[in-house]
């Protein structure tokens, strides 16, 4: 079985250290994720922070470590590349743009330049992009490379969804009619991930049109810029006539609710309650408010990140679609997007795909 070499740029909390603050489940950095994946090692790692770098190489015994990832990939020749850097380019703690000018977009920059150099799988943090215009750069460019793409919405691959998931695509709630996520939520740090596995959860279906607000609801957008990583609500329409919204309150929990049952998952992903129509029970009450708790098989967590690499393996070496695939991560960035346009066109619904692909809009 071959064994893949991996480059990480950025050598922070996702490249190499946040498995030390307490999440579930493990390994959940790149370079931790790596040493737990038969198919993975870390080839090199880079950083623009020395003591980044030191850090690094003390902690994993890794000592090819460079500060320009142009050089890593010509030096290093990695299979896979993990873009682990802040969305902006900005170091912790920045909040916000510097100024009205600023767009800056590493996750996007770097993409695009991975690709165009050849680099056979990449990793990319979420969001991928700031922009419209951005996101196509990386389309464009990872189709033309045929570069083998996911993003860091991480509960695409985590088993907890996909025994959802699982149910959802096979009928348990009968079929789905409406998609719910709750807890506030930043809209590009935050409902990236919202959108992204509400649209996991039904079989990622097309959406064809969102509204919603960004905070504060008479925030004006003016040049195509949003300094800031806006508090937002959202209401999207699948073309197969689901419906999903965001209720900004509780804990990070999904439901799907179908013709017969609905399905939750629950705080954060630690468990889900199906409730279905009763065994038995005729048709005629199918819809009506007589569900009952069903039994449901649950599963023990996996490490999403070690499922998320050795996806984009899977899909190298069989020609398969990754799981978050360039198409899908470019429409869901365009949904998180279109929330914002609709806030600027009053709350109005707007139609995919965007008509401007300028407005930018900062964010971690
Ligand atoms: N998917 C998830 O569950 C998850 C979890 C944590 C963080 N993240 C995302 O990961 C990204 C990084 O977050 P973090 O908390 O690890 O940040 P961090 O500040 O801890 O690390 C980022 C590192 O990138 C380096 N860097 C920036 N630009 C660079 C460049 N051009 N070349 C080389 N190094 C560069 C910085 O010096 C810094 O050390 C963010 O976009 C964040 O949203 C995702």
């Amino acid at each position: 079985m071959k064994t893949y070499r991996v480059g990480i740029i950025g050598l922070g909390r996702m490249g190499s250290t946040i498995d030390d603050e307490g999440h579930t489940p493990l390994p959940y950095s790149i370079a931790a994720a790596c040493r737990a994946s038969e198919r993975l090692e870390i080839a090199a790692g880079c950083d623009l922070l020395p003591e980044r770098r030191g850090d690094f190489t003390r902690r994993w015994r890794v000592h090819a470590v460079y500060e320009d990832y142009t050089e890593m990939v010509r030096e290093e020749r990695p299979d896979l590349v993990a873009v682990c850097t802040t969305a902006s380019g900005l170091q912790k703690p920045a909040r916000e743009a510097p100024d009205a000018s600023f767009r800056g977009d590493s996750h996007a920059e770097l993409a695009v330049a991975l690709a165009e150099m050849g680099v056979p799988m990449i990793y990319v943090e979420k969001a991928m992009a700031s922009s419209m215009a951005a996101a196509d750069r990386i389309r464009d460019a990872v189709k033309k490379n045929g570069t083998v793409f996911n993003t860091g919405v991480l509960r695409r691959f985590d088993n907890r969804y996909e025994v959802v998931r699982n149910a959802v695509l096979r009928g348990d709630v009968g079929e789905p009619r409406a998609a719910i996520h709750y807890a506030q939520s930043s809209l590009m740090h935050g409902h990236i991930h919202s959108i992204d596995t509400l649209s996991w959860l039904i079989g990622d279906p097309a959406i064809s049109s969102v509204r919603g607000e960004i905070a504060p609801r008479d925030y004006v957008i003016e040049n195509d810029h949003i300094p800031y990583d806006p508090t937002a609500t959202y209401e999207l329409m699948f073309e197969n006539g689901v419906r999903a919204w965001s209720i900004p309150a509780a804990g990070w929990e999904y439901e799907i609710i179908g013709t017969e049952g609905t399905i939750r998952s629950l705080n954060n992903g630690a468990g889900a309650s199906l409730r279905r129509v009763p065994p038995g029970d005729g048709h005629e009450r199918k819809g009506r408010s007589n569900w009952e708790e069903a039994p449901f098989d649950f599963v023990t967590p996996k490490s999403t990140v070690v499922s998320c690499l050795e996806d984009l393996v899977n899909a190298y070496e069989t020609g398969r679609k990754s799981l978050g695939n360039i198409e899908t991560a470019h429409h869901i960035t365009e949904a998180c997007i279109a929330v914002a346009e609709s806030h600027r066109r009053g709350g109005a619904w707007v139609e995919l795909p965007l008509a401007g692909r300028d407005l930018y809009i900062w964010h971690v």
